[in-house]
Order: C-alpha cells, then sequence, then structure tokens
C-alpha cells in the first residue's frame, strides 16, 4: 500500500476516486464540497438528489462526470461540537466506510480531503489523527486499494500530516 501526501486541490486528481467532505443533504455546500460541484458541472448534483440524503459517518458513490477522476465518493463529516458528541467515532466511520466503498468498486486508488476540518470546525490535530490511524489500521487487509492520498489544502493541515506520516511516505 502506497501512502501519499499532496497539498492542493483535490478536484485536479486523476485517481479512481476522489472523497467528498459533504453535507448530509449531499445537495453541495461551501469548502471542498463546492469545488467538487462546481468542477464536476451540474450532473452530478442530478445524480446526488437520487441518493435521499447521508447520515453522518456514512458514505456514498456517485461518477465524476466532468472531474478527472472516475468516482466520487461522498461522506459525511461530524460537526464538532466540544468532543461529546461521538465526532471521533463518527470521524473514524467516514473514513471506515469510504474505504469499505472503495474495495466493493474495485478501485485502485483513492484521496481524502481532511473531513470536518474546515466549515466542521474539527480540531485539525486530533481529525489528523484519526483520519491516519483507521487508514493505516486497514492498509493491510485492503484488496483492490494500492494508493491513497491524503489531501491538504492549509500549511497547518499541511505540517500536520508532513509530521505524523513522515516515516511512511
Ligand atoms: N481541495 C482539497 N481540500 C479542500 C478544498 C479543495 N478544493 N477546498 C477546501 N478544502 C479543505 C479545507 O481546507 C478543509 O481542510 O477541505 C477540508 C474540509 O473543509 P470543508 O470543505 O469546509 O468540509 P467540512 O469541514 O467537512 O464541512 C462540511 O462544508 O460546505 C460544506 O457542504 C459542506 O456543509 C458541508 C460542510
Amino acid at each position: 500500500m502506497k501512502i501519499r501526501l499532496f497539498k492542493g486541490d483535490i478536484t485536479q486528481l486523476k485517481v479512481d476516486a476522489i472523497v467528498n467532505a459533504a453535507n448530509s443533504t449531499l445537495l453541495g455546500g461551501g469548502g471542498v464540497d463546492g469545488a467538487i460541484h462546481q468542477a464536476a458541472g451540474p450532473d452530478l448534483l442530478e445524480e446526488c438528489k437520487t441518493l435521499k440524503g447521508c447520515f453522518t459517518g456514512d458514505a456514498k458513490i456517485t461518477k465524476a462526470y466532468n472531474l478527472p477522476c472516475k468516482y466520487v465518493i461522498h461522506t459525511v463529516g461530524p460537526i464538532w461540537r466540544g468532543g461529546q458528541c461521538q465526532e471521533a467515532k463518527l470521524l473514524k466511520s467516514c473514513y471506515k466506510n469510504s474505504l469499505k466503498l472503495a474495495e466493493e468498486y474495485d478501485l485502485e486508488s483513492l484521496v481524502f480531503p481532511n473531513i470536518s476540518t474546515g466549515v466542521y470546525a474539527y480540531p485539525k490535530e486530533e481529525a489528523a489523527e484519526i483520519a491516519i490511524k483507521t487508514v493505516l489500521k486497514r492498509s493491510s487487509k485492503l484488496t483492490s486499494l494500492k494508493e491513497i492520498t491524503f489531501c491538504v489544502f492549509d500549511d497547518t493541515n499541511y505540517k500536520i500530516y508532513q509530521e505524523r506520516l513522515n516515516d511512511r511516505l
């Protein structure tokens, strides 16, 4: 399993699937969700409308339309409410369920953004700890996935991931 760190816009990546940090309506929003819908074009929204939303911690897959990747896995991260509302468990579920879907679709390469660390205000250090731990813990059991990329967008997350992934890159 190859683990990569990429700093920049997730919509530019030509991989099997990118993960979207969506909200439970799956009907678009700001941040990475907005960028993905913008780059994919209006057909993505049309397909998302047929999915009838998504619970926090769950994941659903769509085609990618005008994006260079093949699929988009939409997951809904928890809103940070201080840490006592199952935020950690739900964030872990986002990563687990996205990996599960990617394997079900026989995908080889997957990219995660830093789910919940923008509008949803999850503390970045803690979110990175969960993201990396959850992915690495499962990496030996994955069969189709050969490459997983953590896509960071801001300098703070870049530093956090670089330090934590140091010996894995
Ligand atoms: N490529 C990669 N990462 C990005 C991009 C991009 N183009 N744009 C933003 N990000 C990063 C942010 O810097 C942040 O670290 O994605 C991370 C997640 O931030 P948000 O997109 O705000 O997602 P989240 O915190 O999970 O909040 C979800 O925001 O607009 C919405 O519809 C979405 O309501 C939902 C909420």
